[in-house]
């Protein structure tokens, strides 16, 4: 690159200028402290996140993260493309297990249970810690059976009425039964995308979860059922406890208590959404929710 940090040596000419602009952007962001600012713990958490490293072969990918997800809170995680949000969400239900070349260092805790511990079974633990993909993904079963799958093979149903109210209360739950209710035998597939997302959630849900990601949940609906989705996430919150993934800061704003800045891979600052949105002690905080990066 034949950008030049001496501004005085610089002459500004188009493209150019976005290049000199980026290298004198990095050398800045090289220089910023770090180390997470903010109220990283809580009182009443679910989960406790201590020293997190995580790397995909060479690839450090998340950086010394420690961080609380406190008892039905939920928990915000933005910051820019690539900086490891869904890599660390991946870490509180083991779901990086299934990426060969992906190691994951520290201790992450579920109340008492240390997740990674060595007599842990990852399914039960992905019945406990759901999670709910950016693309909707429902099987290619029908409506009910997207949602009575997970209770079926987890045993939470002695006899087909339990299992028929644990299907009817998830979908409930997930603020769908009334649009579905005269159709369960119909596939999920056929479903629009926002009633896909909620029937994912509901099949999330069936499983008695205790905490739920969702990574960017929103990000394939349009705004109406966007807003659904977003309405749905403050019932659930009574219940449950939720961190999600979004690159809509107004939708961070919205729906989440607490919010968490990464940036190429450190947890840069955490606190309560309205003091980050309002009030972000980082430098580089603030320059990515005012738009000046990302
Ligand atoms: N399976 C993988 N193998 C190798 N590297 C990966 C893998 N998944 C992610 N990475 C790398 O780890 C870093 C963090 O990626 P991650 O997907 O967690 O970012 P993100 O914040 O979720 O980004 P986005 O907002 O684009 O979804 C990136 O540099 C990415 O290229
Ligand atoms: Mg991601």
């Amino acid at each position: 690159m034949s950008a030049t940090l001496n501004s005085a040596t610089h002459t500004f000419s188009g493209p150019e200028d976005m290049v000199w602009e980026e290298a004198r952007y990095k050398e800045k962001v090289k220089r910023e402290n770090r180390l997470t600012v903010g109220s990283q713990y809580v009182d009443d958490a679910r989960m406790t996140c201590r020293d997190v490293n995580v790397y995909y072969g060479e690839k450090h990918a998340i950086k010394d993260v420690s961080i609380d997800v406190g008892r039905n809170e939920v928990l915000a995680m933005i910051g820019p493309s690539g900086c490891g949000k869904s890599t660390f969400l991946r870490c509180l239900n083991r779901m990086n297990d299934t990426i060969d070349s992906c190691r994951v260092f520290g201790e992450i805790r579920l109340d008492d249970l240390d997740i990674y511990g060595k007599d842990v079974d990852v399914v039960p633990l992905r019945a406990q810690v759901g999670m709910v993909f950016q693309k909707p993904n429902p099987f290619p079963k029908s409506i009910y059976d997207n949602v009575a799958y997970g209770p079926k093979i987890h045993g939470l149903a002695a006899s087909r009425s339990e299992l028929d109210d644990i299907v009817v209360g998830s979908l409930k739950k997930a603020g769908l039964w009334k649009e579905v209710n005269d159709r369960l035998d119909q596939p999920g597939t056929g479903l629009s995308g926002g009633q896909q997302q909620r029937l994912c959630i509901a099949r999330a849900i069936a499983v008695r979860p205790e905490v739920i990601l969702m990574d960017e949940p929103c990000s394939a609906l349009d705004p109406i059922a966007t807003a659904t989705v977003e309405d749905l996430i403050a019932e659930l919150q009574e219940q449950y406890t939720i961190v999600i993934v979004t690159h809509n800061m107004q939708q961070a704003a919205r729906v989440s208590q607490r919010t968490a800045y990464f940036h190429l891979g450190d947890l840069i600052e955490v606190g309560s959404t309205d003091r980050v949105f309002t009030n972000p002690r980082h430098r580089l905080t603030e320059d990515y929710i005012t738009g000046r990066f990302g």
